[in-house]
């Protein structure tokens, strides 16, 4: 039986629910996040590792603008739908490979860019490895795309219980621009679920009980992001 929440269990998420994740990834952001960094980091016509593809939404969107998009993603259930949803849209410069982050399985200076979007490793020190390992294979830049101090939820960061509240963004932090030197930048973004009964039964399903009950007293259908770009050359 499905339960109310997964409680912040993304790796449930990704094992059991992937189609709660693609759904909750499916609600377009605006302005898209796909659109926003593009306009930071030049990926026209260049190839490009997206390390923790999940279900596809960000090698598909970056396949647009690139060259050739190699999607890197460690869960099984996560990669048999990237690769379904390639397939559907007939999305022909896109290849999916099984792998880990910390040890991508492509060599050195293969592509043009590695990419993370939210790759949300854990804890939080694996990241010093993703980096290492982003500018073992990439030419010429390393981007991660993730959630700033104090937002992980968005807007709703204060209603959520999330047991490393600050902790794990600040290590992010001191890692990408203190220990190694990335620049960054923050984007905004809005996700619109349309009515309550699909936010509840995504967001809320993801977030948490306290998550549904304040979306339901609030009437909340749209959630507002904060991210932040790091890059490297
Ligand atoms: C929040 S999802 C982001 C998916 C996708 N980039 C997007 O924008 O929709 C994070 C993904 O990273 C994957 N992941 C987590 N740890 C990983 C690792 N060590 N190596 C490769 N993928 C990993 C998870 O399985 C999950 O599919």
């Amino acid at each position: 039986m499905c339960p109310e929440s997964i409680e912040n269990r993304w790796d449930i998420l990704y094992r059991d629910y992937p189609q709660v994740y693609d759904a909750f990834s499916s609600v377009p952001y605006q302005p898209s996040i796909f659109d926003q960094v593009p306009k930071i980091i030049n990926m026209q016509n260049l190839t490009v590792a997206d390390i923790g593809a999940g279900t596809g939404k960000s090698s598909l969107a970056l396949a647009k603008i690139a060259r050739q998009v190699i999607g890197v993603e460690i869960e099984p259930a996560m990669l048999l739908k990237a690769t379904q949803q390639a397939h559907e849209k007939n999305q022909t410069n896109i290849i999916f490979l099984c792998g880990d982050a910390l040890a991508i399985p492509l060599s050195t200076d293969s592509v043009d860019v590695v990419t993370g979007f939210t790759l949300a490793l854990f804890p939080p020190a694996q990241y010093r490895e993703f980096i290492r390992e982003g500018l073992r294979v990439a030419k010429k830049q390393v981007v991660y795309v993730g959630i700033p101090p104090g937002w992980y939820g968005g807007e709703l960061h204060g209603v959520i219980d999330n047991p490393f509240k600050g902790t794990i963004d600040l290590e992010m932090d001191r890692i990408f621009i203190e220990e190694f030197q990335f620049q960054y930048q923050d984007v905004f973004s809005i996700q619109e679920y349309g009515t309550i009964e699909n936010i509840v039964n995504l967001y809320g399903f993801i977030f948490g009980k306290k998550v549904i009950d304040y979306l339901k007293i609030e009437n909340k259908t749209s959630i507002r992001w904060k991210f932040r770009v790091y890059w490297r050359e």
